[in-house]
């Protein structure tokens, strides 16, 4: 059965429209393509320019680590992906300070902003709305308007294809929104392939997780991205845990735990591997066999990294939102990090705590 044959039987629980939502991935990052493609940085740029720093948090982080992965070996200048409350000593204003967050409103992201203009750091903000929409408007920051409506991790088509056109305009050789538009047109014609693996890799993890084992989602570089929004997915969409972990590090400490009775599963992300890194995999594959670990290998489609990376962020993306679907679990509501949120909210008036 396709998924769009799904959709009905899941009406009533899906309230927010996550599977939907899901499956309008390639057509949403059309769409961002034109909405962002004629980008241009308004304010002047550092010259020369030593890093960019992309902050942001949860899913208004994970576009930063998409960006990262892609041009890991590509391009020259820094990315450094920040999901932190404070700046690092070294940002000064001879970087550019991109500030994501969807609503506008997380604490961490306004105070590095913040922060950043003390320091005379240039900043771009991405948001929808709130309280960093109006600050950039205070500020006179350069202002990069994400479509509202949306659950913030949803909104990656657009916050990634935002960020890929800040980069574009300050390094137009980059061509990433338009690399963005070509790789979505050539993905969409195998939706079914990967709605295919999505469903059957649900089911699997649905089994595991089903015998109380939890599990620990592998990837290396360039590919760490797409393990760790799998991860998070899995959390916020099905209220689940899942732990992430990086190859090769893991390979240096982590390892040690097989040793040892575990209720783990793992799911590796498994692309492009050059001999050693495929060595690596072929130990840790026959490390699982032995101890009877189930496992699971996930390998992108498209032959572009960008191309790759996409169809793991939609496969896995759709993944996670099975296995809240078929756990009767609606995947849109976050309440206990709303609660914590409204928590902070009573107790820090953060509106008011900024000096400015
Ligand atoms: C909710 C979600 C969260 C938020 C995070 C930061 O869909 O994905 O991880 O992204 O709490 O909030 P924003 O994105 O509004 O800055």
């Amino acid at each position: 059965m396709s998924i769009e044959q799904l959709l009905p039987r899941y009406s009533n629980l899906d309230r927010g429209g996550m599977l939907k939502r899901v499956l309008t991935y390639f057509a949403d990052l059309e769409d961002a393509a034109q909405r962002y493609k004629d980008t241009r940085l308004e304010r002047e740029i550092p010259d020369p320019l030593h890093g960019v720093i992309v902050t942001g948090m949860g899913g208004s982080f994970i576009g930063a680590l998409f960006l990262q992965d892609l041009l890991y070996d590509s391009w020259r200048t820094p990315i450094l992906a920040l999901r932190e409350i404070t700046l690092p000593a070294f940002a000064d204003k001879r970087h550019l300070l991109v500030a994501v967050s969807y609503s506008g409103n997380t604490e961490e992201t306004i105070r590095v902003l913040v922060e950043a203009r003390r320091r005379g750091i240039p900043v771009v903000a991405v948001t929808s709305g709130g309280l960093m929409a109006e600050l950039a408007e205070k500020l006179s920051y350069q202002l990069v308007r994400l479509p509202s409506g949306l659950a913030p991790r949803a909104a990656f088509p657009y916050m990634v294809t935002a960020l890929a056109a800040i980069l574009d305009a300050l390094d137009p050789s980059l061509r990433l929104v338009d690399s963005i538009k070509r790789s979505s047109l050539n993905l969409a014609q195998c939706g079914s392939d990967m709605q295919r693996h999505a469903l059957e890799l649900a089911d699997w993890m649905l089994n595991n997780y089903g015998a109380n084992r939890l599990p620990i989602i592998y990837a290396y570089r360039p590919y760490l991205s797409a393990g760790y929004r799998f991860k998070t997915q899995i959390n916020e969409n099905a209220k689940l845990h899942a732990f992430f972990s990086e190859i090769p590090e893991s390979n240096h400490n982590e390892i040690m735990g097989w040793e040892s009775p575990s209720n783990l599963f793992t799911v590796v992300i498994r692309a492009e591997e050059p001999p050693h890194m495929l060595h690596r995999m072929e130990f840790l594959l026959d490390l699982w066999s032995k101890r009877g670990i189930p496992y699971r290998e996930v390998k992108p489609l498209g032959g572009s990294r960008l191309e790759k990376l996409l169809s793991l962020f939609f496969t896995l993306d759709l993944t996670s939102v099975l296995l809240a679907l078929k756990r009767d679990v609606d995947p849109t509501p976050v309440e206990t990090i709303s609660q914590l949120k409204k928590y902070l909210d009573s107790r820090i008036n953060i509106r008011s705590s900024l000096d400015l």
